[in-house]
Parts: C-alpha cells; structure tokens; sequence
C-alpha cells in the first residue's frame, strides 16, 4: 500500500505504433549528459550511435572529445592506471574506475548501468519517469513508521515510494525546474526532464523499437489478408461437398 505504481509518461514510443520522438530523446541524452552520467555508465552504447537520434558525424565525435567523463587507460611508459579522451567507437563510460570506489562514493550502493534499466524493471519507461520525476522523493509517511518500524528510512538513504525498496541509496537526482538548459528552447520543468530521460533510455534498450513495430504492423495485415485466402480457399475446394 506504500509502494506506488508508475506514472504514465505518455511518452509517443509506447503502444503499438508507437515511434520515438527524436528531438524529446536528444533532451533525454542532455539531461542524462548532465546529470546521470556523473553516475551511470551506459556500456552498451556508443558515442556514435547517437547518430541514429540525429547527431551528425562532426557533433558525435565533439561530444565523445568533451565528454567529462573518460575512458580508463594505462601509461604507456610508467604501466600506471590513467585515463583518456573519448572517441565515437567508445561506450560511455562509468565515472568511478571499478565497483569498490563507486560503492565508497554512494553510501556503498551501487549505481547500475542504464543501457537496459527501461527492459529490467517492470513499466520500465513509465517508472524511470515516475522514480526521478516531481514528488517522488518525498518525506516518509508517518504510518508506515508506525506499522514497520523496521522500514524507518536509514541514515544516507531517501525515502521513494516508486522504488521497490521503498528506501533508495541515490539521491535525488533532478530537483528543480530548469536544472538543465534545453538547445531546442523547450521549458525544463522536473517532469519534463523526467520524461524526457525516460525517452532516452527507453532508446538506449531497444533501439530499434520503430522497425519492430512495424514489421509487427505489417506481419498482422498480412496475416489478416492471408486468412482470408484461405477462407476462400476453404469455400472453394468444399463447395460440391454436402
Ligand atoms: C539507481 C536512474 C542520477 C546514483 C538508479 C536506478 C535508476 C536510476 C533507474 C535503478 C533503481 C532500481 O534499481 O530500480 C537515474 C537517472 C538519473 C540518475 C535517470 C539522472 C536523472 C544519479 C546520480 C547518482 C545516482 C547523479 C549519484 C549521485 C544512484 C545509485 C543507485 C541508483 C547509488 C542505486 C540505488 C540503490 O540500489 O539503492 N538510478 N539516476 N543516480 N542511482 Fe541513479
């Protein structure tokens, strides 16, 4: 009765026929850019393919340049650990440099990768909007207190009824209107930057959602003509009989 089911983000991939919205996913790749990725990695995506949310050649290859975050490496002339620029063919890259140092630096949480996060978590895309968006972090109501003193949020966790746990290790991570500056002049209000990033990483785990469903749109019409075919058929090879 505490745990909260996902707000509808409404977000234009989801249903059917249900298409990404390619200018709200490159807000997304901004807010995640600014925010998340001070985090979260994305290990099974590229800096170049964000050449299929329409970045060109020249903007993939600026953006893996500046990208704050860098790719673990080693000197080559004293053998020690270092890191180095990005390039397209790169993933983007955690910020902590193994699962030790990133549990030291989160109340000893791990932040998990977000390349899949939409596909692993049931209403995936719906529940990323509704974990970060307006009014999940909230404070603890008193009568769960009362009837699980046991679930009394600790010291370094916040209190998030859309997370299974109830109490969540990451801080919240949006907390104002315009924390991140649209290109496209769109207003930044905390549920849009919600939303938005929830678009994004609904991109990141299924990519190619359009072409699927498509060829699932077009597979039923063929099947619904082709059963028609053969009704006819039917009707043809019995009509002498009886
Ligand atoms: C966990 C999203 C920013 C630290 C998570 C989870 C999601 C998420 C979906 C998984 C929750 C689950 O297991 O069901 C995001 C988004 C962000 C963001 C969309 C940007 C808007 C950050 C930042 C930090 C952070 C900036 C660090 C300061 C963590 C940690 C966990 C976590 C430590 C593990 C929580 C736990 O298991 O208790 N995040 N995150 N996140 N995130 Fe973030």
């Amino acid at each position: 009765e505490f745990h909260l089911h996902p707000r509808d983000a409404a977000l234009s991939s989801a249903g059917y026929f249900g298409t990404f919205d390619r200018r709200q996913v490159q807000r997304g790749f901004q807010v995640y850019k600014e925010v998340c990725a001070a985090c979260h990695s994305l290990k099974y995506v590229a800096f170049r393919d964000l050449k299929e949310i329409g970045y060109t050649e020249a903007e993939v290859k600026a953006i893996a340049n500046q990208w704050v975050i860098e790719q673990p490496s080693i000197n080559p002339d004293t053998g020690e650990a270092t890191t180095r620029k990005n390039v397209a063919s790169d993933h983007f890259p955690s910020p902590f440099a193994n699962e030790v140092a990133a549990r030291a630096a989160n109340n000893n949480a791990l932040p998990p990768d977000l390349s899949l996060m939409t596909k692993a978590r049931h209403d995936g895309a719906n529940y990323v909007f509704s974990l970060v968006g307006k009014g999940a972090y909230r404070p603890q109501p008193a009568e769960l207190v009362e009837k699980f003193p046991g679930a009394k949020t600790p010291e370094g966790l916040h209190y998030n009824p859309y997370f299974a746990n109830l109490n969540i290790a990451m801080p919240p991570p949006l907390t104002s209107d315009g924390q991140v500056t649209y290109t496209d002049g769109t207003a930044a209000t905390h549920d849009q930057m919600a939303k938005d990033v929830a678009a994004f990483l609904t991109w990141t785990a299924e990519p190619k959602l359009e072409s699927r469903h498509a060829a699932g749109f077009a597979s039923v019409i063929f099947i619904a003509i082709f059963c028609f075919l053969a009704w006819g058929a039917y009707q043809n090879v019995w009509r002498d009989v009886k």
